[in-house]
């Protein structure tokens, strides 16, 4: 009789984690015709981003960058790339042709912590010293050192007002930075003041978003580009957009016919968002609650607390899990690089999965059958992301006419001339993260049909944030060399 019990209680237990997964798996459902309803509501959302100021959700930023590096760039830049987990500075040396980088190198350092939410001065004094070191020992190595003359692009990953091309106001922090008495300060400025404290020698010649800079170095290896996305801690895209079709602001000044749009597409809502009790949770314990909803269900920063999130419920509506974890409690602990090697874990007894439950998340060694449902729990929040991106990507594509069918006022029906379009990429989630990687080449497909997807190139552009920041600079600085 005890023997039964026990087997009828395992039986229930089994039925409850079970039910939690299926119940979030119905709830992250994103079929194809949900896909392209998101499409068509973010191409909506940006031409309302462009006709008013605060028009949409999407802010729809001009960024003045009004010409992408064409290849005559010519010279020593350097780049400092600011906001996400890890800040880089680099060194660029151009050598006057289309992809001719004749070198480049990176300094990669994470931002302690504390920093993301001391004061301006804190943070920008870490930088400015960690780019006076890196500066001093390149030129020292190379034999080059240098007193003045020095020009740098700076790649500042949140959402800012350009008042020029080299310096922008800080509309607010996201990803968890918090530093308050920033916002609403000029970035450029503040770091110029830095660097000054420190004794480094540097003009800030562009300031600009990550993901411009990516579109940037797109761009230089292949003018086909129109758009860069960022998956990464944050995620983000840019595209060019026509002059004329920026209609807020329509007595803007520029020599050329373009303005690279920041979509800030982080923030973009609707309700055909498929959001679940945990997304809801996860937004009201940020420090941004109402904001970035795109982001918070598809970037790296928060893809391993979901899954988090729906771990803990499971442990605490079951005995599965036995007494449960502090460990498990703890926000942010899982973080999406574990989530990842969780998911893709080959193994024939999931190994990697007990390993990452018990030494990150405490959780004593569980069943293999618990096992395969963490798993599962780890891939309906990745597809979901990586479908939800997919559907971003296209509903730029739409806008810009490049998805297949002709932009609206032209005659209806397919374009049987669809041109090569190539998207830049940069971000860790992306890169190193497979399964959504997959999950999002095979959702192009699926909404854009095979034979449209085939002209449609991501392109991994790396290090693309830094080093097309010192492009932008050269292509915006004074001293450049230009051809046109
Ligand atoms: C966040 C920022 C945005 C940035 C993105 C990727 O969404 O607001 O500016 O491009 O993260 O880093």
């Amino acid at each position: 009789v005890v023997t039964v019990g026990k087997r009828v209680r395992k039986r229930r237990e089994w039925g409850r984690v079970e039910g939690i997964v299926r119940e979030l798996e119905k709830e992250c459902e994103t079929d194809v015709g949900r896909l392209r309803q998101l499409a068509d509501a973010l191409a909506v959302e940006m031409n309302a981003g462009l006709a008013s100021e605060g028009g949409s959700k999407l802010k729809m930023l001009l960024t003045d960058v009004d010409r992408l590096p064409d290849g005559s760039e010519k010279g020593i830049y350097y780049a400092l790339d600011l906001g996400g987990t890890n800040f880089r500075a680099l060194q660029v040396h151009l050598g006057g042709q289309r992809s001719s980088i004749l070198s480049h190198d990176v300094e990669r350092q994470p931002i302690p912590r504390h920093l993301m939410t001391s004061t301006s001065e804190e943070l920008f004094d870490f930088v400015a010293a960690a780019l006076k070191s890196f500066v001093e020992n390149k030129e020292t190595c190379d034999g080059d050192v240098r007193d003045s003359g020095r020009e740098l692009g700076f790649t500042f990953s949140f959402p800012v007002n350009q008042t020029s091309v080299s310096s922008g106001i800080l509309i607010r922090w996201t990803k968890g930075f918090a530093i308050e008495d920033m916002v609403g300060k000029d970035v450029s400025e503040s770091l110029q003041l830095a660097l000054r404290r420190k004794g480094l020698d540097m003009r800030i010649v562009a300031l600009v978003n990550d993901s411009v800079g990516t579109l940037a170095l797109g761009y230089y290896h292949d003018p086909d580009t129109v758009a860069a996305v960022i998956f990464g801690t944050g995620t983000n895209a840019c595209y060019i957009e026509r002059r004329e079709a920026i209609i807020k602001c329509q007595g803007l000044n520029t020599s050329f016919g373009i303005m690279v749009v920041n979509m800030e597409w982080g923030s973009f809502w609707s309700s055909h968002l498929p959001r679940t009790s945990y997304d809801i949770e996860l937004d009201l314990d940020s420090p941004n609650p109402t904001e970035q909803g795109f982001e918070k269900m598809i970037s790296g920063m928060y893809l391993g607390e979901i899954a988090r999130k729906v771990i803990l419920r499971m442990a605490q509506e079951s005995d599965s899990f036995g007494v449960v974890p502090s460990k498990l409690s703890t926000p942010f602990i899982l973080r999406t690089p574990m989530m990842a090697a969780m998911h893709e874990d080959e193994s024939q007894s999931l190994s990697e999965v007990d390993r990452i439950l018990s030494e990150i998340l405490e959780v004593p060694e569980v069943h293999p059958r618990l096992r395969k449902l963490v798993m599962k729990v780890c891939d309906i929040i990745t597809r979901r992301a990586a479908r939800l991106a997919a559907a971003g990507i296209v509903g730029i594509l739409k806008k810009i006419g490049r998805e297949g069918e002709r932009p609206l006022g032209s005659r209806s029906g397919h374009d049987t001339t669809m041109r090569r379009t190539v998207v830049a990429v940069e971000g860790g989630l992306y890169v190193s993260y497979t399964m959504f990687r997959e999950y999002l080449h095979e959702a192009l497909e699926e909404i854009l049909g095979e034979d449209i997807a085939r002209h449609v190139v991501l392109q991994v552009t790396e290090d693309g944030s830094g080093i097309g920041a010192a492009l932008v600079a050269a292509a915006h600085s004074s001293t450049a060399v230009h051809t046109r």
